[in-house]
């Protein structure tokens, strides 16, 4: 198969080339059709002159439905008038098959209704140009970690105990037992840190998060690394430059996209290090000064963190938050144990947290401590535990949502769009 893709369609100059895609839009004039053909990397303006076609084909084009499938030969041409710079002259046309009557037609829809449609919304110019950041994304996260000494290690799906807290767990029937769909792949990253140091899992990751909000998804997918002999402070070294590159590497791979989803970039590339680095205390003072009504000692709502995050100009890390508020297997401060070594990443404008980590605790007794204290089973982390045991060491991570992180880049108001198929509260179809 000749594979002539209308992203790389300028270098096929004053070729024949043979196009085939779905007709977004068509208009006519007489002896011309305008056809606007779609092949999946782009949309392309073909050229159909009467003279230059027989008259079934005409004919054809004439009323081919919007969203059919078609088969257009032609010769390729620069254009300064178009959009993408080429055009194609039309030699020959082919239905492959003709669509019914196409629900989202160029009107205004509802997003409700959209999203009743998603499996044929992701056609459209604005869904195509954010799933296509998404992948970039997803290329600039793996790179990061593959040419920074990562070695990826998957972990399960299905898994026996919780790592997030137990009120947001899928629960499903195992073979007469129960089992949960993994909420991070945290806990097996600390094993597999002890096997190869500095080590990184990246997959679905599941929460029955029971609240709508614009940030929240039951099924999203996340990047997490893990290193071994990595304190606190280096791990949010690492968090910094991590996020830094990745956003840097999205602008200069889809600068197009984002100008179709008019996303001012300014903001993005002022993404440089340091981010400020804000004591919890610290942050909450801001907060109140800011009319916030948080009482000291909670963890952070959707709206403090759009609070804080609107008064600094690039993403923020937020430190020690109070130990009662966050996970069990986290680190207490050893300078003040009311706190945990746990850091958020906030980012800018309004979005709030994209990433949260911080150090482990690897003291078995302490460790034990905490998961009795969080009235968790025990003997679900027994397993967990061995890695206190077995040459215990000093340990951090973190994780990033992929969605949360796009919904920023791309300027979204809302984490909905920027997956796929996305599952939420009330949400499963299509
Ligand atoms: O802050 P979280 O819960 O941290 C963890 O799961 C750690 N075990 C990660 C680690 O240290 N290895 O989640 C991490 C990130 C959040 O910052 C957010 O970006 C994303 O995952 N996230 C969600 N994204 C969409 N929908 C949800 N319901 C999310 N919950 C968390
Ligand atoms: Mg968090």
């Amino acid at each position: 198969m000749d594979d002539v893709r209308i992203e790389t369609i300028q270098d096929r100059v004053g070729q024949v080339v043979t196009l085939r895609g779905w007709l977004a839009a068509r208009r006519s004039s007489g002896k011309i059709h305008f056809l606007q053909v779609r092949d999946g990397t782009g949309v392309i303006q073909c050229v159909m002159v009467r003279s230059q076609v027989s008259d079934d084909e005409f004919q054809a084009a004439d009323h081919c439905p919007q969203e059919s499938s078609v088969e257009v030969g032609g010769t390729v041409r620069a254009d300064p008038r178009s959009p993408i710079g080429y055009e194609v002259d039309v030699t020959s046309f082919r239905v492959v098959h003709e669509s019914e009557p196409y629900p989202i037609t160029p009107k205004e829809h509802g997003t409700a209704f959209l999203m009743e449609h998603r499996h044929l919304w992701i056609r459209s110019r604005r869904q195509h140009a954010i799933l296509r950041v998404r992948a970039s994304l997803i290329k600039a996260i793996r790179d990061y970690f593959d040419s920074h000494g990562f070695l990826l290690v998957d972990t399960p799906i299905l898994t026996p105990a919780a790592c997030e807290g137990t009120t947001t767990l899928f629960e499903l029937g195992y073979f007469g037992d129960r089992a949960f769909l993994t909420q991070s792949g945290q806990l097996y990253n600390e094993a597999t840190a002890a096997a190869f140091g500095k080590v990184y899992c990246f997959g679905p990751t599941f929460r029955a998060e029971k609240s709508k909000t614009r940030r929240h998804l039951t099924e999203f997918w996340m990047v997490e690394p893990e290193m071994a002999f990595c304190d606190f402070e280096q791990n949010m070294a690492v968090a910094e430059d991590f996020l830094v590159s990745i956003v840097a590497r999205v602008l200069d791979e889809r600068r197009r996209e984002l100008e179709v989803l008019e996303r001012d970039t300014r903001p993005l590339e002022a993404v440089r290090k340091p981010f400020p680095r804000l004591h919890y205390e610290e942050a909450v003072r801001l907060l109140h000064e800011n009319g916030s009504d948080l009482q000291s000692g909670d963890d952070f709502g959707g709206d403090d963190e759009t609070i804080l995050t609107r008064l600094f100009d690039r993403p923020i890390m937020v430190h020690r938050f109070p130990a009662a508020v966050k996970a069990f297997y986290m680190k207490r401060d050893p300078d003040d144990p009311r706190y945990a070594l746990g850091v958020d990443v906030l980012a800018p404008e309004g979005y709030g947290e994209v990433i949260g980590g911080g150090q482990r605790e690897d003291d078995l007794e302490t460790l034990r401590a905490a998961i009795r204290a969080h009235g968790l089973p025990e003997e679900a982390f027994r397993w967990y535990v061995d890695l206190r045991r077995y040459g215990s060491f000093p340990h951090s991570g973190f994780g990033l949502g992929v969605e949360r992180t796009l919904a920023w880049i791309c300027g979204l108001p809302h984490v909905r769009e920027t997956i796929p198929f996305p599952r939420m509260l009330e949400k499963i179809w299509p």
